[in-house]
């Protein structure tokens, strides 16, 4: 992948919202998002949303959770103007505001956030590290932050499947492993961690998304995408497979609080 390719571009959002649904680019749909939410309330509270995409997710926290604002954070121009788009069409813009940002720093004042949210964006992140304590320096005292990503099993060298299969993704990953993310959400100072394995619930999707690319979805995405594109998409899935069954990519939630 070359410096300042779009990783993201409005191909790629037209093929993951048609498996996963309008303004999603990960898995799960809205039932996924709340299980990463359980038991948190929302209503009235000042929200980021690290990693945005398309929207829905960010549209859906102001019009079902009645979080007061959102504001949706994301790297790429295409999917920005996607989940403004939403935002406009699902008539919430006024509480939800869509920022392109470089990476990097998160760029907010201190203690500004009651819930700092990301669904399967800070896989892209490296440093873990950061991140954490980042997050944790613009949440309020008693915040949280609840995200889901996608994590590895173990550190260092990804076993040859999970090679093979980042490679195919082509999408930067930087994926880190429940250990790494428990010591860097402990060094920045949250309590109350937890990390959920989402391995077997998306092992069984994710066989459910490739029978979806092989029949019902197969002609309409050959029709708009060409078949080579489809085939790669189809190529993708099956070596993401592979490493969902050996447990060694393991999606996850995770959550910590801010003490307050
Ligand atoms: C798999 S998509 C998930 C989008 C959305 N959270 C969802 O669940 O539908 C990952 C997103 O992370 C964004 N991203 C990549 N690097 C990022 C960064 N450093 N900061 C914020 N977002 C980033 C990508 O542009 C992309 O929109």
């Amino acid at each position: 992948m070359s410096d300042g390719e779009m990783l993201y571009d409005d191909r790629h959002i037209a093929t993951l919202e048609d498996i996963w649904g309008e303004g999603f680019l990960s898995p799960g749909g809205p039932e996924e998002v709340a299980r990463v939410l359980d038991g948190l309330d929302l209503r009235g509270k000042r929200v980021l949303d690290i990693g945005c995409g398309s929207g829905a997710i960010a549209v859906l926290m102001a019009q079902d959770y009645g979080a007061a604002e959102v504001i949706g954070i994301d790297v790429e121009d295409d999917v920005c103007n996607a989940a403004r788009r939403l935002a406009e069409k699902k008539g919430v813009a006024d509480a939800v505001s869509i920022r392109k940002v470089e990476p990097g720093p998160l760029d907010f004042p201190d203690q500004h956030f009651d819930l700092v949210f990301s669904k399967d964006s800070i896989i892209h992140i490296p440093d873990k590290e950061k991140l954490c304590a980042d997050v944790f320096r613009i949440l309020r005292p008693g915040g949280w932050f609840a995200a889901s990503d996608w994590l590895t099993s173990h550190d260092g060298e990804p076993s040859a499947e999970m090679k093979i299969y980042i490679e195919a993704e082509d999408l930067d990953f930087a994926m880190a492993s429940p250990n790494r993310y428990q010591s860097a959400l402990e060094a920045a100072g949250f309590e109350s961690i937890a990390l959920r394995n989402r391995n077997s619930w998306y092992r069984e999707v994710a066989n459910d998304e490739l029978a979806y690319l092989q029949g019902e979805g197969r002609a309409r995405l050959e029709r708009e995408f060409g078949h080579e594109f489809h085939a790669g998409l189809v190529d993708t899935w099956e070596k993401m497979i592979v490493v969902l069954k050996t447990g060694e990519h393991c999606p996850h939630h995770l959550r910590g609080r801010r003490p307050g």
